[in-house]
Formats: structure tokens, C-alpha cells, sequence
């Protein structure tokens, strides 16, 4: 087991790269099992920045045409959410009468999901669906149900994989969990 120091905390080996790898294959598998042949070119969300490298692993796999659009939303501070969500930058593209699929990289209390849902209404999205990397059903509010997800977690903080600790830990190939002498 690898320990690694970011900042002012310890963290150590979770999950490691080839486990992401495989569940991702296994999502993947899923999403085109529902998709493939669709005659509309649903868009794939990203959610800015956590999600950028399993968008990247999610779309190499998927096998029909679809359009990647952007949104930047944040809401945690250090190891921690605020319960608040801001808006960074707005959607990159208009998903008028589009279906969406939300590509998130965790859903730990899921009130970022819940306001990315009311974001994508309001710009007439015709239908969401969520895909979700890591799900912490623990902690998650009981009406939020991503309807793809890669892997469940208990309620610890993790880095790596596009995953921050106050912005870096980002590159990191593994996923790392906090350790407990913090
Ligand atoms: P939620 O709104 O509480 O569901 O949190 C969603 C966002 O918080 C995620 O998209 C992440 O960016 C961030 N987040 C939640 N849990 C963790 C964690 O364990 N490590 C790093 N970021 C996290
Ligand atoms: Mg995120």
C-alpha cells in the first residue's frame, strides 16, 4: 500500500487504477446497452473538474454519436461540502430538447445532482440521466438515484482520478482514501 501527502493530510492506496479501469468497462457496458442506436445524439455532461478524466475513460467506450458539452459547478471546501452550489461557468453548449447524460465523478450528499437536474430543466433538456464514477450511498439524500454507477464507497474522502483535496491530487492514476492518523 502506497501513502501519499497533499498538503497537510495522508492518504493511502484505495482503488486501484486497473479496478477504475474495469468498472468503468462495466458502465460503459450499460450505458450502450440502453443508447446504442439511438437516432438522437444524446450530450454527455461533464461536470467540471472532477469529472474530466472519467469523462475522458467513459467516452472512449461508448458506441454511439454523442456531443461532449461542459458545465463547471462547485461546492466543497478542503474535505468538506458547504451545502452550497455555485455555478463557475455556465453550460458550454444548447442542450435544448437534448437527452442528457450527467457525468459526474462522485455523489456524496447529491445536492449537486439535484441542482444540475433543476439547471438542465430550465435550459429544456428533454430528458437527464446520471452517471456517476464513485456513489456514497451513506451519505446520499434518499431522492437522488444516478441511474449508472460505476462503484459504491463508504463515507470517507478521497483524492486521485480527477478528485481534488483544495484543488490538487487531480493527476493521481489510483484513488486514495484519507488516512485515519489525519
Ligand atoms: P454532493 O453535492 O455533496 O453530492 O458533492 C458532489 C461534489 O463534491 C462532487 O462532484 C465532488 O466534486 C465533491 N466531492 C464529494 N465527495 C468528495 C470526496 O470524497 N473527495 C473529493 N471531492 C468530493
Ligand atoms: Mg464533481
Amino acid at each position: 500500500m502506497e501513502r501519499i501527502r497533499l498538503f497537510d493530510k495522508t492518504f493511502r492506496t484505495f482503488i486501484p487504477n486497473e479496478d477504475i479501469e474495469k468498472a468503468i468497462d462495466d458502465v460503459a457496458g450499460k450505458i450502450n446497452a440502453d443508447f446504442k442506436g439511438c437516432t438522437d445524439i444524446p450530450v454527455l455532461l461533464c461536470v467540471l473538474n472532477g469529472s474530466i478524466m472519467f469523462t475522458a475513460e467513459l467516452m472512449k467506450r461508448l458506441e454511439f454519436n454523442c456531443e461532449l458539452v461542459s458545465i463547471k459547478l462547485t461546492s466543497y471546501s478542503g474535505t468538506e461540502s458547504t451545502g452550497h452550489v455555485r455555478q463557475a461557468m455556465g453550460l458550454t453548449a444548447d442542450i435544448t430538447g437534448r437527452r442528457v447524460i450527467i457525468v459526474e465523478d462522485i455523489v456524496d450528499s447529491g445536492n449537486t445532482i439535484l441542482e444540475l437536474k433543476k439547471i438542465l430543466e430550465g435550459k429544456g433538456a428533454s430528458a437527464t440521466f446520471v452517471c456517476t464514477m464513485l456513489m456514497k450511498p451513506d451519505s446520499c439524500r434518499a431522492d437522488v438515484h444516478p441511474e449508472y454507477i460505476a462503484m459504491e464507497i463508504p463515507n470517507d474522502f478521497i483524492v486521485g482520478f480527477g478528485l481534488d483535496y483544495n484543488e490538487i491530487g487531480r493527476n493521481l492514476k489510483d484513488i486514495y482514501v484519507l488516512d485515519q492518523e489525519n
